[in-house]
Parts: C-alpha cells; sequence; structure tokens
C-alpha cells in the first residue's frame, strides 16, 4: 500500500510561517516526485491560505479537529463542512492532546468521526497508550477500548487513517521498539478487522518522535503504512526527508 506521511503543524505558525513552509514543500514536490501521499495539517487560520498555495501540488490539506454537529451555537468550535469547503479533504480526531487537554471521550470522537465522514473528510483516528499504561502492560487494552470506543460498530467502507501515537513518545524524543510498534499496529489491523469492510486497505499511521534520522526504520516495520509527524513537520527538510524515506 502506498504510504502516507501526514504533518500535524499544531498550534504552531502565523500566517508568513505556514505559507513558508507550504512554498517549501510545493516546490520539492514540483522538482521530484514524492514517494509516498502527503498531507499537512495546519492550525485552521492557515487552511485557506496554506491550501491555495497547495492546490497545484499533490499535497493533501487537513484539519486537526472537528465539531461533532454540522452547524450551530458551538463558539470556537470548527464544522466538519468547514474543513471542506477550505479545501481539506481529512481531519486528524481524538489527538492525545485533545483527548487529555479537551476531555475528549472514545465516544464524542466517534460522534466526529461521524461528523467527518458526512462532511466527505477521511478521518484520521489518533489511539495510544501513556507510559504508565505500558508500563503496567495495559497498552493493548487501552488501545482496543479506544478502537472499539472511537470507530463505529461497522464503518463499512468509508475512507479511514488510523494513527497509533503512543502518548509518551509524542514530542519527547523517545520512541517505541520496533517489536512494540509491530506489535500494536498488528493488533490494531485485527480489531479494524472486526468492524471495518476492507481492513487491508486501512492506513495505520505510526506518530510520536518520527525525525528525519528514525523514519526509514519506522516506516519498514510491518503494518506501519505512513507516519504523523509534528515538531519535524514545521521544518521542509525535514518533513520531505522522512517522506522520502517511504
Ligand atoms: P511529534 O508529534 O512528532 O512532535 O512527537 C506527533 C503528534 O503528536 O502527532
Amino acid at each position: 500500500m502506498r504510504k502516507l506521511v501526514a504533518g500535524n503543524w499544531k498550534m504552531n505558525g502565523l500566517r508568513a510561517d505556514g505559507v513558508a513552509l507550504a512554498r517549501a514543500l510545493a516546490t520539492r514536490a514540483a522538482d521530484t516526485a514524492p514517494k509516498c501521499d502527503l498531507l499537512v495539517c495546519p492550525p485552521a487560520t492557515l487552511l485557506v491560505q496554506v491550501g491555495a498555495v497547495l492546490a497545484a501540488s499533490p499535497i493533501a490539506l487537513g484539519g486537526q479537529d472537528c465539531h461533532d454537529e454540522a452547524k450551530g451555537a458551538h463558539t470556537g468550535d470548527i464544522a466538519a463542512s468547514m474543513l471542506t469547503d477550505a479545501g481539506a479533504s481529512y481531519v486528524i480526531l481524538g489527538h492525545s492532546e485533545r483527548r487529555a487537554g479537551h476531555h475528549e471521550t472514545d465516544a464524542l470522537v466517534r460522534a466526529k468521526l461521524m461528523a467527518a465522514r458526512a462532511a466527505g473528510l477521511t478521518p484520521i483516528v489518533c489511539v495510544g497508550e501513556t507510559a504508565a499504561e505500558r508500563a503496567a502492560g495495559a497498552a493493548l487494552a487501552i488501545i482496543g477500548g479506544q478502537m472499539g470506543g472511537s470507530l463505529p460498530e461497522n464503518h463499512g467502507g468509508d475512507p479511514l487513517v488510523v494513527a497509533y501515537e503512543p502518548v509518551w513518545a509524542i514530542g519527547s524524543g523517545r520512541t517505541p521498539t520496533s517489536a512494540e510498534i509491530a506489535e500494536v499496529h498488528g493488533f490494531i489491523r485485527a480489531e479494524l478487522r472486526k468492524r471495518v469492510a476492507d481492513a487491508g486497505a486501512v492506513r495505520i499511521l505510526y506518530g510520536g518522535s518520527v525525525n528525519a534520522r528514525n523514519a526509514r526504520d519506522l516506516l519498514a516495520i510491518a503494518d506501519v503504512d505512513g507516519a504523523l509527524v509534528g515538531g519535524a513537520s514545521l521544518d521542509a527538510d525535514s518533513f520531505w526527508a522522512i517522506a522520502q524515506s517511504t
């Protein structure tokens, strides 16, 4: 399966930064065909401008979150249809920073997934254990619970991406071993078979301290179909190097 390398810019970048980064990536993609599918998820304020820069490039645009309702009185929130309207084709859902910082539950992530699907977006559903949960031997149980609660019982054949992001690996410079990642990705694939029509076609991304130095090894692990990259996606050279490691 062709891999997907996605950049999660998080809450970083003013307009000039986002446009410069998008331009640098678009230039690289024009010079050399990317070896994988590419996606950037800028802050909402940059979507339209970054989307305009990337319009003629193969790099897709995504949001970082959406509300579970289609529209209405939800101050500060963004509807899935607004992301589509801004040019996005993907949306990250249930990132651990939102689960922790905004008290997002599995049920809410599932409701957001339904809203994203209705708007024609491909959801990227994030799961992952904390350091304490891994130390307690509970990683697979936690991830299984998150999958069970965050995905619909029968997802059918709609596009879907799952990202395995151990909370303790995000922004820490630490990554699980290859064997640990292979175990979790194999487990996620098996869980997907219970609820998705074509589980083999769902891309399972690894995320958490992916950089230009470790990307080749991480992307070679069984059932790792791409990467969700935070910090290293803010630098065009790093992000491009990760993409070309596939
Ligand atoms: P990181 O973030 O690459 O900076 O660890 C990954 C993520 O949170 O998606």
